[in-house]
Parts: C-alpha cells; structure tokens; sequence
C-alpha cells in the first residue's frame, strides 16, 4: 500500500482541464520527481495533492483513505505540507515569525523544531529577526521549506525550489533534502532541471499537457526517452 497516491485525478480551472487522469504513487521515505515543461501540469498536481484544487474523494489516497475532496487546512493536518511555487513567505513577518506559522498548522511530536530548522540552514539562525523581504531568494526559499517542515508533515511537496537560485545556494538547498528524508518524510519535488531531479529522485514521473507521459526509476531513464517525454517530441 502506498502512502500517498492519485487514480485517474482530473483539475480544471473553469472550463480549462489542467490535468487528465494522472496515477502516481509514493512510497513511504521515498523521494519522487516530477519533471515537464512549462505549463505540463506539475503545480496542478501539488494543488491537488495539497487541497488547494478539490477533487473526487477516490482520486486521491493518503494513508489509505480518501482524501481528494478534503480541504487544504485538513490535508496539511493529515501530514501533507507544502512548499508552493514563489516561496510566499508573509513579507511583514520576521524569519521566525514565519517559521512559526508553520508550527501552527499542525501539532504533531516530530523532529522539526525552531531549533533543528536553524540548524540545517545555519544563516536562518543568523537572520531569524529580519524581516523576509530583507532576505535573499535562497534565504526565503530556506524559510518556505523550514516553515513546511515545522508542521512535521509525513509529506513534503515542493515546487520548484531551485528556480532562480545560483548554483551555489541551490547546493545548499539540496544538500538539506537527505536530512529531510531521514527524518521521516517522503518527498514530491516537482524540477525543471532534469539533471538535478535524476540526482535526487528514486524515481521520476514526467509529464506534458496534463499527463504522465514517463515514468520510472530515476537510474533506469534514458536521456533520450525523458527528450521525447517532455517534448513529445517523436523519437
Ligand atoms: N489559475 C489558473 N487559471 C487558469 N489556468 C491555469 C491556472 N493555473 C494554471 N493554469 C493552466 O494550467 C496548465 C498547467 O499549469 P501548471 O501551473 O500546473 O503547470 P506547471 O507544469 O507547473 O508549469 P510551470 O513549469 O510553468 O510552473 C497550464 O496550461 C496553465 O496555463
Ligand atoms: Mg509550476
């Protein structure tokens, strides 16, 4: 039985369908990539996942109960918390401020805390009193992925969490992912960079047009067949 999981899940925005009948699954401490191209559907899907988008009760499994017609304030309850695309921290709130919403949401024994959020990204320590729009965008990102972790979520989505970044902070912040996972929680990252998602991932799903066009373990997927995956570009 997976720990999460979605069967033939739709979204729609008004009359546009984002997404046509996607299955994915994820394992408990596992870390799964999705990968596509613009407008593929990928921030659809965690939308979905996060219950921000509702969906049909049985399109979605989370501990092996219906969840896709719950509300997002309960998803994040239930252990599925999220890191969205653009960071959206509270601009007005000083670094700790925002890291303590996160606690808010969610009052479970785990092994996030201020404490242990200051010490897997040592400068949110150095600037826990300055405000986020102080920050740097590898600094807000940091505090984007430390107030998810501060619900102690058994889920963690995140979305896009190297883009804009230089290389250098983008290391930083892959480089906290395998203490993320040995802290018991199983990953969704959605990435545009494939080589960084192979690193990463157990394995991979790619998608285009709101699809799974690909999926599989992240060692066995040829260059070639994530091309034509992402592109639908004929072999
Ligand atoms: N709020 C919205 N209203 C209408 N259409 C939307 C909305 N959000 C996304 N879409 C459309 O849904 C499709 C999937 O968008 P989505 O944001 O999920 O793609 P994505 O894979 O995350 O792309 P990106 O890599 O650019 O973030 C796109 O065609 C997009 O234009
Ligand atoms: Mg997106």
């Amino acid at each position: 039985m997976s720990l999460l999981s979605t069967h033939g899940l739709t979204a729609h925005y008004g009359q546009f369908q984002a997404l046509f009948g996607v299955d994915i699954t994820l394992e408990p401490g596992e870390c799964v990539a999705i990968i596509g191209a613009n407008g593929a559907g990928k921030t659809t899907l965690l939308r979905a996942l996060s219950g921000i988008l509702r969906s049909d009760a049985d399109a979605i499994r989370f501990n092996n109960e219906a969840v896709g017609d719950r509300p997002a304030d309960e998803i994040l309850r239930r252990g599925i918390a999220m890191v969205p695309e653009g960071r959206k921290l509270f601009p007005s709130l000083s670094v700790e401020e925002n890291l303590l919403i996160g606690a808010h949401a969610r009052k479970v024994p785990g092994p996030w805390s201020l404490e242990a959020i200051y010490a897997l990204f040592p400068i949110l320590a150095e600037r826990r009193n300055s405000p986020g729009t102080a920050l740097s965008g590898g600094q807000q990102q940091m505090v984007a992925i430390g107030r998810a972790l501060m619900s102690n979520p058994a889920v963690l989505l995140c979305d896009e969490i190297s883009l804009g970044l230089a290389p250098v902070v983008i290391r930083d912040i892959y480089n906290a992912l395998p203490q993320i996972r040995s802290g018991g929680a199983a990953l969704i990252i959605v990435e545009q960079d494939i080589g960084q998602a192979l690193k990463v991932a157990d394995r991979v799903y790619c998608m285009m047009e709101g699809r799974v066009t690909l999926s599989g373990a992240a060692s066995d997927l040829s260059r070639e067949a994530i091309h034509n995956a992402y592109f639908g570009a004929a072999a």
